[in-house]
């Protein structure tokens, strides 16, 4: 079975002294009795090394929003993946639509990142997802396969280190979810086109989040669906007290009350 997992993406929310005040109270709040669902949080570059350390032996996971595809040099504003590294994240979101259509980022950007994501030992988190646009023009299943392909164009996989997150634009922010099955429709789409990439098995052992204007009254119907692994969380995770019902809700879909 494929373990769970819950990624909540702060954006550009949070100073250090939020996001330490929200990891006392989430961590109260989840309490000692928990099932298997990988907590992973991403708050901004600033806050990662303080929220990494508190979070350090709870079982959560810190991650970043973004990185850059080299090591050093002259990237004015850019953060390397060992920088990453040397603050504890092990995972780091990809091709996030709002890198994609605000800050112009391409597939051949986010397929640089994702490969040098891979070789630094960092779990990528890639985002795929079609715009409103082009799902009213029918070209959502063309366009979430054209941006798997590009965006792990030369990825080899071993073993099931990445997780794709099924992001469809027009439901980011808004309000307004994708159908958990259409979101599933589109999950499994997403695992056949990664076991043509990397094999079946390969295939069945990653892990596929749905994203995209998730609370914790409709967690439950995407976690039931047999794709979806797991949520990335935006608005629904600034407050301790949703994501841990998140979390809850998720654990009951999953596991039973
Ligand atoms: P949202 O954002 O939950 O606020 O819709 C999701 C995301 O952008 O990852």
């Amino acid at each position: 079975m494929r373990l769970p997992i819950i990624t909540a993406n702060w954006k550009m929310h949070k100073t250090v002294k939020d996001s330490l005040q929200f990891a006392e109270e989430f961590i109260g709040m989840l309490g000692e009795d928990r099932k298997g669902i990988e907590i992973v949080i991403c708050p901004p570059f600033t806050a990662l090394y303080s929220l990494g350390e508190r979070l350090r032996g709870t079982g959560i996971e810190a991650g970043a929003q973004d990185m850059f595809w080299e090591e050093w040099g002259a990237y004015t504003g850019e953060i390397s993946p060992g920088m990453l590294l040397e603050t504890g994240a092990k995972y780091v979101i990809i091709g996030h639509s709002e890198r994609r259509y605000v800050l112009g980022e391409d597939d051949t950007a986010v397929n640089r990142k994702v490969k040098r994501a891979l070789a630094s030992g960092l779990c990528p988190i890639m985002c795929v997802g079609e715009t409103l646009a082009e799902r009213e023009e029918g070209r959502a299943v063309s366009v979430v396969r054209r941006q798997l392909e590009e965006g792990l164009k030369g990825v080899e996989l071993l073993r099931p280190h990445l997780v794709i997150a099924y992001e469809p634009v027009w439901a980011i922010g808004t309000g307004v979810n994708a159908s958990p099955q259409d979101a599933q429709e589109m999950s499994r789409l997403i695992r056949d086109e990664l076991g043509s990439l990397f094999g079946v098995e390969v295939a069945q052992e990653m892990r596929i989040l749905y994203g995209g204007s998730v609370n914790p009254g409709n967690i439950g119907g995407f976690v039931a669906q047999p794709d979806i692994d797991g949520a990335l969380v935006g608005g629904a995770s600034l407050e301790a007290r949703s994501l841990a019902d998140i979390v809850k809700q998720t654990e009951e879909s999953v596991y039973g009350s």
